[in-house]
C-alpha cells in the first residue's frame, strides 16, 4: 500500500517523480504529494487528494524546479485521505520532508512523547509523527540527520519504506526501510556520475536504469550526489549493497492498446500460461521440473504436511492446488487465511513444507505467517510473480509465476499463473512420489500443456460478454455456485465482481445451498453455475434445477456442445473440454470477462477499484 519515488541526479526530477508516481498507482490512490527542493535552496511540498491527476493539476503553475525530490501516492492508514494527512510531511521546522509506506504502530506513545516536549503536529498521521521524531533525535544529540534516522528508527515498532529530505543538504537523499519493500535505482547521468531512483518497486525505476539494489530490512541508505551510495544498518554497521539486473521491459508496463490493464492482463494469459510453463513441463521427456523442489526434494517427499498460506485471489488458487496436490500427490494439504494464521498459535511441526502464494510477494500478513512458520521450525517455499519480493526472499526455496506485471487490482493473470503453477508443483512432487500412474501422469502433463491453447479458444468465445454485460448492472446481489475443483473458482468470480463493480456477490459449494443461502433466491438474483460436463455434472444440474425452480436468473459455464444445461439457462458462457482439475483455468476466464464488462457498464474505475490497493502490505 501506498508509493513512495524519489530521484537525486542531474535531470529535472518533477517529471521522473510524476511518471513515477502514476507507474505505483495500483498502489494507492487516496491522495498523492510531491516535495522538491529547488535550485536555490527552497523546499516546497504540493499535495492533493485524489489521484495523481489532480495533484499535476494542482502543481501545474508552480515553481517544479529541482534536480532532488521524493513522491507519494497514498492508501490511507490513519487518518482520513484528504490532503492534510496526504505524504509528504514536514518536520516542526520545515527542514525535513518524508514520504512513508506502512504502519508505525506505537506511532500514538510517540506523539505524545513529543508533543510533552513541546512539538506540534498538523495532521492525524504516523508518517508525521516519524519525521517529526527524526529531526527531535536530530536536535537532541546534535547529529546528521542520516544518524538520526538510525536512532529515530529504533524506536520505532512497525513497518516502514521511507524516503526523506533535508533542506540544508539538498545534495542528500536518505531511505530506510522495514517490512515495506523500497528499490534503489542506481543510473549513470549525462556526464558518467552516479544518479539514484527511489521506488517501492522497480516500475518508476525500469525506464532510466535496469541496475538495481533492493533494500533489506532495517538498512538505511544514504544517497549523495558525489559520494554515491553508503547503506547501513539501525545499529551503524555498513553492509555492502547487492546489485542486481533487473529483467523487466517498459512494454510490460504499458496498456498496449486495451482500455484498461485488467482487459490487457485477461487477454495475456494464454502467453503468460506458455512462458509459465515453458522448460518446467517437459511434454516430450513426460517430465515436470522445478528446480525450487529439485533443489530440496527431501523436504517435499518426506513432508507430513502442505501448509499454504495467502490472502484474497491467492488465497483461491491455493484451495484449487490443495485439491490438486492432495489427488496426485496425497500429501495433505491445509489453507490457511494468512491473517488468521499468523495470530494463532498453530501446530507446525519439523517436516511440514509452509508455501506462501502471493502475487506481489509483500503482503504484510502473508510475510508474518511465513516468519511465523520459520520460527516453529518449518520448510518455506514461496509462490511469487514478483522477482527479488520480499516474500520470495524470506522464503527457503520458491517458483516465480514468470507471468509478468500484474498491475490492474484485480489479480487475473496471476490466478490462473499460481494455479498452474501449483499443479506444477503437485505433479513434480506426485513423480518423484509415484503417486500417479504413469499413464496418468502423462495424460496430466499433456492436457496441461495445451491448456493456454484452450485459454485462447475460451477467449474467443467469450468476447460477446460485453454485449450484455448491462442487464446485469441493475442487480444489487450475485451468487457463484460450483462444486469440487470448481468451488474455489466460484469463490474467485464472487471476489472479482464485488472488488471491481461493487455488486454483492457470494461464492458456495453448490450443495451447501441447501443450508441456508437458497433462502436468497428470488427472481432477482442472478447465479453463476460452473458446470462443465465432467466429474459431478449430473449433481450440479440437481442444484441448478434447485434454483430455477425458485426463479433465480441462471448463468452457467458450460463444457462447449453440452445443451442439457444450456437449455437450463438464461446466459451461458462456453469453454473447451478439458480434465476436471484444469477446468478452473478455463472457466475462470468468462467469470473475469463477465466481472469487466459489469464494471465498465457500471462506469467503475476497473484498474483502480474504490478502497483498495495492488499489494496489501499493511495488515
Ligand atoms: O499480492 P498477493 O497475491 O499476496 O495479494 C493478495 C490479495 O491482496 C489479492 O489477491 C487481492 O485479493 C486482489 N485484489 C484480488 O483480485
Amino acid at each position: 500500500m501506498c508509493g513512495i519515488v524519489g530521484y537525486i541526479g542531474e535531470q529535472e526530477a518533477y517529471p521522473i517523480l510524476i511518471k513515477g508516481l502514476h507507474r505505483l498507482e495500483y498502489r494507492g490512490y487516496d491522495s498523492a504529494g510531491v516535495s522538491l527542493i529547488n535550485p536555490k535552496g527552497k523546499l516546497s511540498v504540493y499535495k492533493a487528494t485524489g489521484k495523481v491527476s489532480a495533484l499535476e493539476e494542482k502543481c501545474a503553475a508552480e515553481d517544479l524546479s529541482g534536480t532532488i525530490g521524493i513522491a507519494h501516492t497514498r492508501w490511507a492508514t490513519h487518518g482520513e485521505p484528504n490532503a492534510v494527512n496526504a505524504h509528504p510531511h514536514l518536520s516542526g521546522s520545515g527542514n525535513l520532508s518524508l514520504v512513508h509506506n506502512g504502519i508505525i504502530e506505537n506511532y500514538k506513545s510517540l506523539r505524545s512523547m513529543l508533543e510533552k516536549k513541546g512539538m506540534s503536529f498538523c495532521s492525524d498521521t504516523d508518517t508525521e509523527v516519524l519525521v517529526q521524531l527524526i529531526e527531535y533525535t536530530q536536535q537532541t544529540y546534535h547529529c546528521d540527520v542520516y544518524t538520526a534516522v538510525q536512532r529515530a528508527l529504533k524506536s520505532v515498532v512497525g513497518a516502514y519504506a521511507i524516503a526523506l529530505l533535508e533542506k540544508a543538504h539538498p545534495d542528500q537523499l536518505i531511505c530506510a526501510r522495514k517490512g515495506s519493500p523500497l528499490v534503489i535505482g542506481v543510473g549513470t547521468d549525462a556526464r558518467g556520475g552516479k544518479e539514484f531512483y527511489v521506488g517501492s518497486d522497480a516500475t518508476p525505476i525500469i525506464e532510466y536504469t535496469n541496475q538495481v539494489v533492493y533494500l533489506k530490512d532495517e538498512e538505511i541508505a544514504l544517497m549523495d550526489r558525489k559520494g554515491g551510495l553508503e547503506v547501513v544498518n539501525l545499529s551503524n554497521i555498513k553492509q555492502t549493497p547487492e546489485m542486481h539486473t533487473l529483467q523487466l521491459s517498459l512494454d510490460e508496463l504499458e496498456k498496449g492498446g486495451y482500455p484498461h490493464f485488467m482487459l490487457k492482463e485477461i487477454w495475456e494469459q494464454p502467453n503468460a500460461l506458455r512462458t509459465c510453463i515453458r522448460g518446467r513441463l517437459q511434454v516430450k521427456d513426460k517430465d515436470v521440473l522445478l528446480s525450487g523442489i529439485q533443489d530440496h526434494k527431501e523436504k517435499f517427499l518426506n513432508a507430513r504436511r502442505i501448509i499454504i498460506c495467502a490472502c484474497g485471489t491467492s488465497w483461491h488458487s491455493a484451495l484449487i492446488g490443495k485439491y490438486f496436490i492432495e489427488e496426485a500427490a496425497q500429501i495433505p494439504v491445509e489453507v490457511e487465511y494468512a491473517s488468521e494464521f499468523r495470530y494463532r498459535n498453530p501446530v507446525i511441526y519439523p517436516d511440514d513444507v509452509v508455501i506462501a502464494v502471493s502475487q506481489s510477494g509483500e503482503t504484510a500478513d502473508t510475510l508474518a505467517a511465513i516468519q511465523l512458520a520459520e520460527q516453529k521450525g518449518a520448510f518455506l517455499y514461496g509462490i511469487c510473480n514478483v522477482i527479488g519480493s520480499s516474500i520470495a526472499r524470506a522464503t527457503h526455496s520458491g517458483t516465480y509465476l514468470h507471468v509478468g506485471p500484474e498491475i490492474g487490482v484485480a489479480s487475473t493473470k496471476a490466478f490462473t499463473g499460481q494455479v498452474i503453477t501449483l499443479c506444477l508443483l503437485g505433479l513434480a512432487i506426485a513423480k518423484e512420489k509415484h503417486t500417479l500412474s504413469d499413464e496418468m501422469f502423462h495424460m496430466l502433463v499433456e492436457e496441461l500443456q495445451r491448456i493456454p491453447d484452450k485459454m485462447q479458444w475460451t477467449l474467443e468465445h467469450n468476447k460477446h460478454i460485453d454485449q450484455f454485460a448491462q442487464m446485469f448492472t441493475y442487480c444489487r446481489n450475485f451468487l457463484f455456485l460450483g462444486r469440487g475443483y470448481n468451488y474455489p473458482l466460484a469463490l474467485e468470480g464472487a471476489l472479482k465482481l464485488k472488488e471491481i463493480s461493487y455488486i454483492h456477490a457470494e461464492g458456495y459449494p453448490a450443495a451447501e445451498m441447501k443450508h441456508g443461502p437458497i433462502a436468497l433466491v428470488d427472481e432477482e438474483m442472478p447465479v453463476v453455475f460452473i458446470a462443465p460436463k465432467r466429474g459431478m455434472y449430473e449433481k450440479v444440474v440437481s442444484n441448478i434445477q434447485e434454483i430455477k425452480s425458485r426463479k433465480g436468473k441462471i448463468i452457467s459455464v458450460v463444457t462447449e456442445g453440452d445443451k442439457t444445461v444450456r437449455n437450463m439457462s438464461d446466459y451461458t458462457f462456453v469453454i473447451p473440454d478439458t480434465r476436471d482439475c484444469f477446468v478452473p483455468l478455463l472457466a475462470v476466464i468468462p467469470l473475469q470477462l463477465l466481472s469487466y464488462y459489469v464494471a465498465v457498464a457500471k462506469g467503475r474505475n476497473v484498474d483502480q477499484p474504490r478502497n483498495l490497493a495492488k499489494s496489501v502490505t499493511v495488515e
